[in-house]
């Protein structure tokens, strides 16, 4: 039985599509070699420096950390990590800087970076963050208080902790240090599932307590204002008329306890 399938493409249609197939790879193969190079630059812009060190590689590194080597392989910058001479300084080398004098000396403090102890190496690849560092409100990283890896953790899985789909695991992060914020409330406010950056930016900002928003844009994203045909505005159902021009609506009086309350069910105190 000769069976053909149906709207069996034709010879001349099949040559045109695998021209524009090969097109498009090509097209593709340009973007990613672009995206790559972007990532090259980024990673030899400036290797930290030791006075008098060279690059060993991350093999050698596996010798005396081997847990911390085995679990890089999860971790976010091991991306970056490609094999042959980039190997050398874009592994655990891109962050605590040329091995040579810490290995030879097997291990002796002060021999290599530690950015527990300064920021400055993640900011030689991640500039914009000096940047955000410097605003008048920021976590006291620069006065050492406070560290890049207390929040991030650069050697295992999603460098931004609980990042991904789980906020509850980024506000644990939080938690580590400011309790009160915690609760467990009897009137949680809501907000907070959506993880503690939905109103603070946690590197730095020009508001006060690092806020987003320093008005009453903070609350409006989610709670929406309609206005009544008397000319009213509510917000939550509730009549907010003059309210809005009053303070910040977590202003005293107000929504004081914006992260959840005890008593009650409006966030007052
Ligand atoms: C010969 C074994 C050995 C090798 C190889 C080695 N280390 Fe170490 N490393 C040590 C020891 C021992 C310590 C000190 C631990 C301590 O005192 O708590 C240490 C400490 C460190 C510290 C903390 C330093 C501080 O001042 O806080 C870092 C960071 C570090 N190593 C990174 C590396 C990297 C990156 C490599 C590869 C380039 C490497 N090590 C290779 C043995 C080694
Ligand atoms: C993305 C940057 C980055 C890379 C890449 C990196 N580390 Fe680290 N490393 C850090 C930071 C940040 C700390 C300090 C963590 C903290 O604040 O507790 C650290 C701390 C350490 C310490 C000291 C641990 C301690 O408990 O005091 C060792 C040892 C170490 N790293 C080894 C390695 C090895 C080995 C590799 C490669 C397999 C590597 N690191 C790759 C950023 C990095
Ligand atoms: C050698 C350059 C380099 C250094 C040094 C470096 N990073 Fe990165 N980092 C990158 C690049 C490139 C990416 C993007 C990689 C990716 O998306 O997988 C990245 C990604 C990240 C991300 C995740 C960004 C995202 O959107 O998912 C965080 C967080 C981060 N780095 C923090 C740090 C911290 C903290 C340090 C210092 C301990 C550090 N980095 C040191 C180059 C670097
Ligand atoms: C107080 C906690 C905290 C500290 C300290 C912190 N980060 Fe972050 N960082 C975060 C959180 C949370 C996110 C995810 C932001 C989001 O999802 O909106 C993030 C995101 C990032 C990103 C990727 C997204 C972006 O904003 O570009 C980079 C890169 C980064 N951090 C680098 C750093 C570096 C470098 C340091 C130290 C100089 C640092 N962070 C210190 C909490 C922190
Ligand atoms: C390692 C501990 C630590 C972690 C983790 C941490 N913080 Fe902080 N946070 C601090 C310190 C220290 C201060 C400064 C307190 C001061 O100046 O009195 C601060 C200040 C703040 C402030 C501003 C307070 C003010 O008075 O301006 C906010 C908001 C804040 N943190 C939010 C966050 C968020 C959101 C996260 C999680 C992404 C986080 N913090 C993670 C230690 C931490
Ligand atoms: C709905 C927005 C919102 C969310 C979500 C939110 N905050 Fe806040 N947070 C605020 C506002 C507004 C203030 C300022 C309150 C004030 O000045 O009285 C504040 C203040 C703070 C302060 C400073 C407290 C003080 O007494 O000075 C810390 C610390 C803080 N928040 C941590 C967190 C943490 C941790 C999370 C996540 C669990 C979080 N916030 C989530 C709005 C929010
Ligand atoms: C990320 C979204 C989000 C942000 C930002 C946000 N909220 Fe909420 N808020 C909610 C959700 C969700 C609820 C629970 C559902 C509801 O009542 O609308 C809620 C409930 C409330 C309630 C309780 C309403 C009631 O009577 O039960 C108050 C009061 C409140 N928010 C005030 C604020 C204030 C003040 C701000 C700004 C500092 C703010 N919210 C920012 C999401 C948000």
């Amino acid at each position: 039985m000769n069976v053909s399938p149906p709207n069996h493409p034709s010879r001349e249609s099949l040559g045109r599509r695998r021209r524009r197939l090969s097109v498009l790879l090509s097209f593709l193969t340009i973007v990613v070699i672009a995206i790559s190079c972007v990532t090259v630059d980024r990673t030899v812009m400036a290797p930290p420096q030791i006075p008098g060190a060279t690059f060993v590689g991350a093999e050698s590194c596996a010798t005396c950390h081997d847990e911390i080597a085995k679990d890089f392989k999860t971790a976010s910058h091991a991306r970056l990590m490609a094999k042959g001479e980039n190997a050398a300084n874009a592994g655990c080398e891109s962050c605590h800087g040329p091995g040579s004098l810490h290995v030879e000396s097997g291990g002796k403090r002060g021999t290599i970076i530690n950015p527990r102890k300064s920021p400055e190496t993640c900011f030689q690849c991640h500039l914009d963050k000096r940047g955000e560092f410097n605003l008048p409100h920021t976590h006291p990283v620069l006065s050492g208080k406070v560290s890049c890896g207390d929040c991030h953790n650069p050697h295992k899985g999603d460098i931004i902790k609980g990042g991904g789909t789980s906020t509850t695991a980024s506000e644990e992060t939080c938690f580590q240090c400011h309790t009160m914020q915690k609760g467990p409330f009897v009137f949680p406010h809501e907000a907070i599932r959506e993880g503690c950056t939905s109103c603070h930016a946690p590197h730095g900002s020009v508001n006060q307590k690092m806020l987003i928003e320093r008005n009453a844009n903070l609350c409006l994203k989610c709670h929406f204002q309609q206005q009544t045909a008397y000319g009213q505005i509510l917000i939550g159902g509730s009549n907010h008329s003059g309210r809005l021009n009053a303070g910040t609506c977590w202003g005293a009086g107000c929504h004081e306890a914006v992260h959840g309350s005890q008593v009650n069910t409006s966030l007052r105190f």
